[in-house]
């Protein structure tokens, strides 16, 4: 039995990176899925490779009337909606507070927290009528811990998840889940730095990031791709206003090869140790 069979999704972001490999994730599962993304030529080459399962909506996640239609784009062309993933995002405004401007600011917050209040406001009628479905967001690890991306990447992610756990409150009445998965660093354009980067460009992304790693590497969007088909799943049926890390360990502390060397060291207990002990 496929995880998602019958179910209808729209995946903003969905050309590229986490949201690409979950638009595949969703359709080898049964989904259907309308993928909503800016990159036009990225997002149809994608709707073209699968079929007749999906379709590509030209959407800029920070215009209501854009994401409505992705919406309706997912009622006209599969009959309705189960599963809205707002995973639209980009790295927004970087730099020292004084140098960023009130339009970059402003633009960073309207792609990364107004893109997912549009996306949950136009699912929100059709998911609660029917008493059912999956809302799923992208924060990230920059919600929890800082220094690891800009600040207002940081603030808008943080403000992500605190609108997923508030909205399961007003969701879960109407059986509807509501969970954000947080990435921790994934290889993906947006990682890179740059709209589109190569395959080179993320392979050798992976080799120089992958010794400040817990695990030594770091995460594939798949990896991702695979936490959010479970939130859509099922398999998640009592599983709402959580926010699921997938980051290999790393908010988990210090990677073990970056701990103070006493800590490696086989040491014996030297301290107050009773006796007899
Ligand atoms: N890659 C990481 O390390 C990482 C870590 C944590 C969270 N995330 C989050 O994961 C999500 C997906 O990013 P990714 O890493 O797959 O990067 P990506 O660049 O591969 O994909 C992001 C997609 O969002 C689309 N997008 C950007 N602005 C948009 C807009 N205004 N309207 C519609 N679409 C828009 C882009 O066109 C692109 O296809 C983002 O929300 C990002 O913040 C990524």
């Amino acid at each position: 039995m496929q995880r998602l069979a019958g179910q209808v999704a729209v995946i903003t972001g969905g050309a590229s990176g986490i949201g690409a490999a979950t638009v595949r994730k969703f359709v080898a599962e049964g989904a259907r899925v309308v993928i909503a993304d800016m990159q036009a030529e990225m997002g149809q080459a994608l709707a073209d490779e699968i079929g007749a399962a999906a379709v590509f909506q030209k959407t800029d996640v920070t215009e209501e009337a854009q994401v409505k239609a992705a919406v309706d784009a997912a009622v006209e062309t599969f009959g309705g909606l189960n599963c809205i993933f707002n995973n639209a995002g980009f790295g927004g405004a970087a730099g020292p507070i004084e140098s960023i401007t009130v339009e970059d600011y402003t633009l960073t917050m309207d792609v990364l927290v107004k893109g997912v209040f549009l996306g949950i406001k136009h699912a929100a009628p059709i998911l609660k009528a029917q008493k059912s479905g999956t809302i799923i967001n992208t924060s990230s690890v920059a919600a929890l811990y800082s220094g690891i991306s800009p600040t207002f990447y940081n603030a808008a992610k943080a403000a992500v998840m605190q609108m997923t756990k508030s909205l399961a409150l007003e969701f879960g009445y109407y059986g509807v889940r509501v969970n954000c998965v947080n990435p921790g660093f994934i290889a993906t354009p947006l990682a890179a730095g740059r709209p589109g980067a190569s395959d080179q460009t993320l392979d050798k992304m992976r080799e120089t990031m992958a010794e400040g790693e817990v695990m030594g590497r770091i995460g594939n969007p798949e990896e991702i791709a695979d936490a959010v088909l479970w939130l859509a799943s099922d398999e998640s049926s009592f599983v709402n206003g959580h926010a699921l890390v997938v980051d290999g360990g790393r908010m988990a502390g210090l990677p073990y090869q970056q701990q103070t060397s006493w800590l490696k060291k086989p040491r014996e207990i030297q301290l107050y140790r009773p006796e007899g002990r």
